[in-house]
């Protein structure tokens, strides 16, 4: 879809890599020539597809285990980053889920750190950690995943989810600011309902087609949706003039 070496002699670090839109963007950055620092989950022995181990192969693709809902696990995923990148083109912020649907007067506050910690408190840490790579490269571009749910609030159990998400866009947008001076650019894509293992887990079938019905272009979204909006907001020939801002991906589902 994009030129094969729009990516060509870059260096690229997506979390949450090992499968749903994590996974779909790797491959599109693969495909763009891109090196790929692939964040593959918790689990260091998943299955994953060919694509993948053939660019692992072809030392392409670098393929890394973290679990980013300690502190420790974000530091050392940062860590193994640094020791194969001397600098980074692109960060890709990707890991989250909802953790579980939480009734707001039954939340734990192990609960409530689950959540937090992983859709939070990593992304500002691997991004702390990461902001000198960046600002080694030549025009830098950080994306970070965040939710339609961080604008209407979400849907029942998911108050710290939709937070945690609104505290990102909040923050990628203080970020572009930050960085712009050193050339890195900060955007987020802002996923609506997108068929993935995520909604699998969190939304039962009648509540999947109950928003189908709702959404203007009469679908749920997919991961090969969702993906070419990271490149464009990682390519600075692309979007070389877009910082500190969302780019919402739900057909239509919200509009405002
Ligand atoms: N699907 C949607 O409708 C939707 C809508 C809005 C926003 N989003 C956001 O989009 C991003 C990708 O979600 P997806 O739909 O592709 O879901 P997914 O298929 O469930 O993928 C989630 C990814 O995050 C990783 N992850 C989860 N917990 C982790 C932890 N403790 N430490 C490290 N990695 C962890 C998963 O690794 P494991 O394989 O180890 O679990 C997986 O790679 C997330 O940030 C999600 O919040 C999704």
């Amino acid at each position: 879809m994009f030129h094969p070496k729009l990516f060509e002699n870059r260096n690229v670090v997506v979390t949450g890599a090992g499968r749903g839109i994590g996974l779909e963007v790797t491959r599109q950055f693969l495909d763009c020539g891109a090196k790929v620092l692939a964040h593959i989950g918790r689990e260091s022995e998943r299955s994953l597809p060919d694509f993948l181990l053939t660019a692992e192969a072809d030392r392409r693709a670098f393929l890394v285990a973290a679990d980013f809902s300690k502190g420790e696990g974000t530091q050392a995923f940062a860590n193994k980053v640094l020791s194969t990148f001397d600098r980074i083109d692109v960060l890709v912020n990707n890991a989250g889920t909802m953790v579980g649907r939480f009734p707001a007067d039954q939340l734990t506050d192990e609960q409530y750190d689950a959540v937090v910690q992983l859709n939070q408190t990593s992304v500002v840490e691997l991004t702390r950690a990461l902001i000198p790579a960046l600002r080694a490269a030549q025009a830098a571009a950080i994306v970070n995943t965040v939710s339609i749910s961080a604008l209407t609030g979400g849907s029942p159990g998911s108050a710290i989810y939709s937070a945690s998400k609104a505290f990102v866009a909040t923050y990628s947008k203080a970020l572009a600011r930050e960085l712009a001076p050193s050339g890195v650019r900060v955007n987020c894509v802002s996923p609506g309902t997108i068929e993935t293992d995520f909604h699998q887990r969190y939304s039962s079938p009648e509540k999947l087609e109950a928003t189908r019905k709702s959404i203007p272009l009469q679908r749920l979204g997919t991961a090969e949706d969702c993906a070419p909006a990271y490149l464009f907001l990682s390519a600075p020939s692309l979007s070389g003039y877009v910082t500190g801002q969302v780019l919402e991906i739900n057909g239509g589902q919200l509009i405002c």
